[in-house]
């Protein structure tokens, strides 16, 4: 059958999942499979129309014409055509950092405690959280949008910085440690990530640009990385997701404790991007792995 890649769209991480869809496309193909572009949501619709694709592979990040937000996959339901990755719910909850971290919550699972960041005073919260903190756009991906406030003089700017995109803003107290990340695909959860960014962060220049960011993996040992396996499955689980994605989790270097952060739904697929190189670390290269995502839509 014919399969849409769906890629590109309006949302603030664009230019990823061009570079993203453009891998799968190149990997659907090689596995003999009719793989077509389709640009952002009004062009799928249309295609839907024509009932010109069979099933779509979702590589649409983010929100506001992403395809990461249930929004898309909606659309799909009402066509009954099958998808790749989480489906409505999974979805929408994903792409809400805010109410994603209120389920986790209130199931026990762990993640940074945290305020809204809505009109009252910015400090007082910071000073409920004590600094560090990050804040947030609740909705975005590949860290847009995101500071860390390590003193109080850069609060009102790392605050100002996230209002500039929609939706609401979060601040969290800020795990002083390890980033680590888990992919999920199917059941099962591969082996985690632990991420060294050159610079201090592990920022969109990190994730996309830089070629010095260093990536170990399997990221821990023995019991902690069953540990990590097993509450990033839980948190995917929790939230409602399916078929494939990636859940981001800190390390507090003192006590060791694991932070659940937040799940992509749509994770990147890049050159640099994180689950290709927990598949391949698990001895599933990339077509092996895009075909496995594909194949979860199959009857
Ligand atoms: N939001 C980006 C694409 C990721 O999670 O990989
Ligand atoms: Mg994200």
């Amino acid at each position: 059958g014919r399969v849409a890649v769906l890629l590109g769209g309006t949302s603030s991480e664009r230019e990823v999942s061009l570079d993203s869809g453009r891998n799968v496309i190149e990997a659907l193909r090689a596995r003999g499979v009719n793989a077509i572009a389709v640009d952002g949501i009004p062009a799928l619709a249309l295609a839907l129309v024509e009932k010109r694709f069979d099933r779509v592979f979702n590589i649409l990040h983010g929100h506001n014409g992403g395809g990461e937000d249930g929004i898309v996959q909606g659309l799909m339901e009402a066509f009954g055509v099958p998808y790749t990755g989480s489906g409505v719910l999974g979805s929408a909850l994903g792409m809400d950092k805010i109410r994603t971290k209120q389920v986790w919550l209130s199931l026990g699972l762990p993640t940074p405690q945290y305020r809204k960041v809505d009109s009252t005073n910015v400090h007082a919260l910071a000073a409920e959280l004590g600094l560090p903190v990050v804040v947030k756009p609740a909705n975005e991906g590949s860290s847009v949008g995101i500071s860390r406030v390590t003193d109080e003089a850069g609060l009102d700017e790392a605050v100002a910085l996230a209002a500039r995109y929609d939706g609401q803003l979060l601040m969290e107290q800020m795990v002083v440690g390890d980033e680590l990340t888990v992919g999920i695909l199917g059941d099962q959860a591969l082996p985690s990530i632990r991420i060294v960014p050159k610079g201090q962060w592990y920022d969109y220049n990190a994730k996309y640009i830089a070629e010095d960011t260093q990536y170990l993996c399997p990221g821990l040992e023995g019991d902690d990385e069953a540990e990590i396996r097993r509450i990033a499955l839980a948190a995917f689980r929790a939230a409602g997701c399916r078929g494939w994605g990636r859940v981001d989790v800190m390390r507090d270097r003192n006590s060791g404790a694991f932070y659940l952060l937040e799940v992509n739904t749509a994770p990147g697929m890049t050159s640099h991007s994180l689950v290709p190189k927990a598949a391949g670390q698990a001895g599933i290269g990339f077509e092996e792995l895009v075909w496995r995502v594909l194949e979860q839509t199959l009857p």
